[in-house]
């Protein structure tokens, strides 16, 4: 090779773009829906992080050597415990369940550490920059890559056949890696919300929700209006990001019914919190603005007087506490992919 060889230079790139992967992986199983056919995006998030425990053999070597080194270690051993924390939550919410100290589940340590490592890793490159070499596009770097992918796999089957075999509770769980919670019993349901969200206390007597269409006055529609309009019963699965799931009977009216001709690109609902979901006009059909839930009305909890069933997407899309729909020609990806408040 004519290039003198730095050991641990190709490690750390592997580390990086690992990374990278992982966290893409991770927003992805969030964003694509709430189908159990999706068990392939986080089962490749699951291979992925783990391929960041198949190189720590390797990666020890250079950080022994860093660590000899006389300069301030306290980045890369912020950076290192972060890691470590997201990576133990991760394994701990996919294999022993969904693991709740003081109202903090694992996944909430899992998704908030590796949030954390984002800056932490960008200040440990900075200071230890990586060149990337034409042979880096080598075939060495493909087989290398192949073995690293190889060695994954082999820790995520290790990891799922040790809790099918145990029978861990990770063995039972949907393939978004959310847990079941309550399914027909609403009163069983946790309550969650976008972490800036909270729980409004509102009056069924005095509520009413506002519609609005493209050149026409704003209508009232009060809650007894749409529990007499409820013509709709839909069962299906509210699949929270917070990592569990709950099938239920719900019942209301369907936006297409509500808003009669639905011309226009998208549909917003919106919250009397102030959240907001942008959806395709194209699933009015779909979609039911719900004000029973098994059979009673819903509770504060979970969206009274009416919130949105949205199925198929995961729980940050059923607004709850909706204050207004109004049907618009934005198209509905022109949003932050995830709430922002
Ligand atoms: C899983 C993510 C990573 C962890 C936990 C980690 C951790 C560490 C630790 C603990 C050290 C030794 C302490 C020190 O040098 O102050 C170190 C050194 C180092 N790291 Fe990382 N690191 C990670 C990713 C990366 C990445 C992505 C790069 C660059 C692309 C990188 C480049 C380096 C370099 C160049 C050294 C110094 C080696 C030397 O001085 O001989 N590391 N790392
Ligand atoms: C540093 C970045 C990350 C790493 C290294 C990582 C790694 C992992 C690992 C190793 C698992 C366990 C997989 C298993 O054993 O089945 C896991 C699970 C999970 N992660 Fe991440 N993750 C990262 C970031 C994220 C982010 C940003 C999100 C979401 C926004 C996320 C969401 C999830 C979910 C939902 C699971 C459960 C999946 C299941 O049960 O199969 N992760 N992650």
């Amino acid at each position: 090779m004519s290039s003198p060889r730095r050991p641990g230079r190709r490690t750390n790139l592997a580390l990086l773009v690992l990374l990278a992967a992982s966290f893409a992986t991770g927003w992805l199983a969030f964003g694509v829906g709430a189908s159990p056919a999706l068990a392939v995006v986080t089962t490749l998030h699951g291979v992925i992080g783990l391929g960041l425990v198949v190189l720590v053999p390797w990666k020890s070597v250079v950080a022994r050597r860093g660590l000899r080194r006389n300069r301030p270690h306290l980045g890369a051993l912020t950076l290192a415990s972060l890691i470590v924390a997201s990576l133990v939550a991760g394994v701990a919410h996919a294999t022993l369940g969904p693991l709740d100290v003081a109202g903090i589940s694992a996944l909430d340590v899992h998704v908030g550490a590796a949030f954390l490592v984002v800056p932490a890793v960008a200040l440990h490159v900075a200071q230890r920059p990586q060149r990337l070499r034409r042979t880096d596009l080598s075939r060495r770097t493909a087989l290398q890559s192949l073995g690293l992918a190889g060695g994954a796999t082999i820790a995520y089957a290790a990891v799922e056949t040790v809790s099918s075999v145990a029978r861990l509770p990770g063995s039972g769980r949907r393939g978004t890696g959310s847990y079941e919670a309550g399914s027909g019993q609403p009163s069983r349901m946790p309550v969650t919300q976008w972490f800036t969200d909270d729980v409004p206390d509102l009056d069924p007597a005095s509520y009413a929700l506002t519609v609005h269409l493209p050149e026409r006055h704003p209508r009232r529609v009060t809650y007894s209006e749409l529990v007499a309009a409820a013509d709709t019963d839909v069962r299906a699965v509210l699949d929270c990001t917070g990592g569990w799931w709950a099938e239920q009977e719900w019942r209301g009216v369907r936006l297409d019914r509500l808003l009669g001709e639905v011309e226009g690109e998208s549909i917003v609902v919106r919250s009397v919190t102030g959240y907001t979901r942008r959806l395709p006009a194209a699933d009015a059909p779909r979609l039911v603005l719900a004000t029973y839930v098994a059979g009673a009305p819903l509770s504060a909890g979970h969206g009274a007087p009416v919130r949105l069933v949205a199925p198929g997407r995961r729980g940050f899309w059923w607004v709850k506490w909706v204050a207004q729909v109004s049907l618009d020609d934005e198209p509905w990806w022109l949003q932050p992919p995830f709430p922002l408040q």
